[in-house]
């Protein structure tokens, strides 16, 4: 029975889109390995908690060892885990930078690496990355950092994708508008809404569907599915 249960590996697990996500994938009856800095342990069995910083190798090391250890096999990772800095691009400073590159970039590669490398033992696996809707700057916001590390995401999801077509491992990324979490204060919401021609932010759970869809989508690689309210489409 359990053997048939499908593996879930998704970063920055512990609020906002992360954590929707968490709960579409065990509305599917996945297992899911949960991590973030400050995520605690669940009371749901199925679901294990890895606690550690994401730009670290060894944090990427222990999720990846554990879902194999409690769970034997890694059927999906989403890489989620990603921060944003909307100060004006001179202003950033060394620190920002680093920040930024630790958590989006070598967030990203460090447990990659490590569970293509695990997908590539049974044939299967499918890699879905949180990049950002940033392909055209938005006039009033500071987008460029953002850009540096998403731009940059969605052309190795590209990338990736065709590598490792001919071993059964899709790769997809999903790119956001501007989203409700715990990343916007609630005074911005209209302001940022009215950055999309739907004229509102994104749920959480609609990120998350639009996830579990591409899980679900055999013949999809390669994709980077926009989640944005029309926002890359033009304005
Ligand atoms: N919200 C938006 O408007 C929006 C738009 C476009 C793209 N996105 C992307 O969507 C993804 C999720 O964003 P969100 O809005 O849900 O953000 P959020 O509410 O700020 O959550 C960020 C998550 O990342 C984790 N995290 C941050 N730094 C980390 C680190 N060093 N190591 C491990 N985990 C870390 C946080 O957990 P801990 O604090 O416990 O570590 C948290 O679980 C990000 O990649 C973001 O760039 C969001």
């Amino acid at each position: 029975m359990g053997a048939l249960q499908k593996v879930v590996v998704v970063t920055g697990a512990s609020q906002g889109i992360g954590a929707e996500i968490v709960k579409a994938f065990r509305k599917l009856d996945y297992r899911v390995v949960a991590t973030s800095r400050s995520i605690t342990p669940s009371a749901d069995p199925n679901i294990l908690t890895v606690a550690g910083d994401i730009g670290d190798p060894a944090t990427a090391q222990r999720v990846i060892s554990e879902a194999v250890a409690h769970f034997g096999r890694v059927d999906t990772l989403v890489n989620n885990a990603g921060i944003y800095i909307g100060k004006p691009f001179t202003e950033n400073t060394l620190e920002d930078y680093n920040s930024v590159m630790n958590v989006n970039m070598a967030g990203f590669f460090h447990i990659t690496k490590l569970a293509v490398a695990e997908m590539e033992k049974h044939a299967s696996g499918h890699v879905v990355t949180v990049t950002a809707s940033i392909e055209n700057g938005i006039s009033g916001a500071s987008m460029a950092l953002a850009a540096l590390t998403k731009g940059g995401l969605n052309a190795a999801t590209r990338a990736l994708a065709i590598e490792y077509a001919g071993k059964g491992i899709r790769v997809n990324a999903v790119a956001p508008g501007v989203t409700k979490t715990p990343m916007h204060a609630e005074e911005y919401h209209e302001m940022l809404g009215g950055f999309h021609p739907l004229g509102r932010m994104g749920e959480a759970s609609e990120v998350a569907d639009a996830i579990v869809f591409l899980d679900s989508a055999g013949f999809v690689t390669g994709e980077i599915l926009h989640v944005d309210g029309g926002q890359s489409a033009g304005r």
